[in-house]
């Protein structure tokens, strides 16, 4: 382990800044006969709910030139499963876990917080901004209160570190963050997929049921970089960034921008071992400097153009 990489976001330590982004490697088991997760500084699980969920009909995933659009719709095998024939892998991983999760309800998301108290992970990833489900998802990120009262529920019940991951389409950002440092959260996520829109032109269709789906991939990356700087200049919460992440540069650029940790989604898609090989990466960069003094530092050069 390099300690350079070593970063405190809350109150948990991270040995590199690099994680995998919640619904992009399951619950672990596929990605770490790839590489052992215990590189990483952290997993997200994909998303559970209360009960299993079977998702949305076909199509679910359509390429496009510059990202990827899914609509997945939360298909999980529920909380029961989850402890059964998940969690034994998961806390064995000597690394950070979060398990992620999502509700209809806040009652439903409290249920999951408490069934998720006495684990061995180190915290709980909220998702309220989840583009591809009718209840929950980001009809809560889009509520300020909700989303205020849910993040307070959580950590009081949880007694765990508890992130928050955001939508993009979730306005008065600023404004909501500041709040969710008051109900205790450690950290934001920013963000969730955008909402995205694919037509297949020659049937003259959308190519989904539910017409818009979440965009994710190298299109949005400037488009986030943009929102982590704005919420780094607030300092209200330590930011982890997420949104195209495809390759070391990538991450340099987050980290610059202000954001203390990264989650890699889409990418690993294309390359399963891309969270090892940024890590390495890292870790090469990383001999000389601390990655904590690099965190922001972009924001110091404005005067350069001054
Ligand atoms: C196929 C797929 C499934 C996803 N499932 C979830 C999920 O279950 N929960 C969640 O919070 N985010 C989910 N996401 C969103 C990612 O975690 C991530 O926020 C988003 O894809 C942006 O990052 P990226 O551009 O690196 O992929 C999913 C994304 C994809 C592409």
């Amino acid at each position: 382990m390099n300690s350079n990489l070593q970063i405190k976001v809350g109150s948990l330590i991270f040995k590199n800044p690099v994680l995998l982004a919640s619904g992009t490697s399951g619950f672990g088991k596929e990605i770490s006969k790839f590489y052992p997760l215990e590189i990483l500084g952290g997993f997200v699980t994909k998303s559970i709910t209360l009960k299993p969920k079977r998702g949305n009909p076909p199509p679910r995933i359509w390429e496009t030139p510059c990202g990827l659009l899914n609509s997945i719709g939360l298909e999980n095998p529920g909380l029961e499963k989850f402890l059964e024939e998940e969690m034994p892998f998961l806390e064995k991983i000597n690394t950070n876990i979060f398990v992620s999760i999502a509700g209809e309800s806040v009652k439903e998301y409290i249920e999951l917080a408490k069934n998720l108290k006495d684990l061995k992970i180190s915290g709980i990833e909220l998702n309220i901004s989840c583009p591809n489900v009718d209840k929950g998802g980001i009809y809560f990120g889009l509520d300020t209160d909700i989303t205020y009262e849910l993040t307070k529920s959580v950590v009081k019940i949880s007694q765990k570190p508890v992130w928050v991951k955001l939508s993009p389409e979730t306005e008065r950002i600023l404004i909501l963050i500041n709040l969710l440092k008051n109900a205790g959260a450690e950290a934001v996520v920013v963000f969730n997929t955008f909402l995205g829109l694919a037509i297949d032109w020659r049937i003259r269709k959308p190519i989904f049921k539910r017409i818009f789906a979440g965009l994710s991939g190298p299109s949005i990356k400037p488009l986030v970089l943009r929102y982590i700087w704005e919420i780094y200049e607030k300092g209200f919460l330590p930011i982890v960034g997420c949104g195209g992440i495809m390759e070391f540069g990538d991450v340099m650029e987050y980290i610059l921008a202000g954001a203390s940790l990264v989650e890699i989604g889409t990418a690993n898609f294309i390359n399963p071992n891309i969270g090892k090989e940024i890590v390495l990466e890292l870790e090469n960069y990383f001999r000389e400097e601390k990655i904590q003094d690099l965190i922001g530092l972009a924001h110091k050069r404005k005067e350069d153009f001054s």
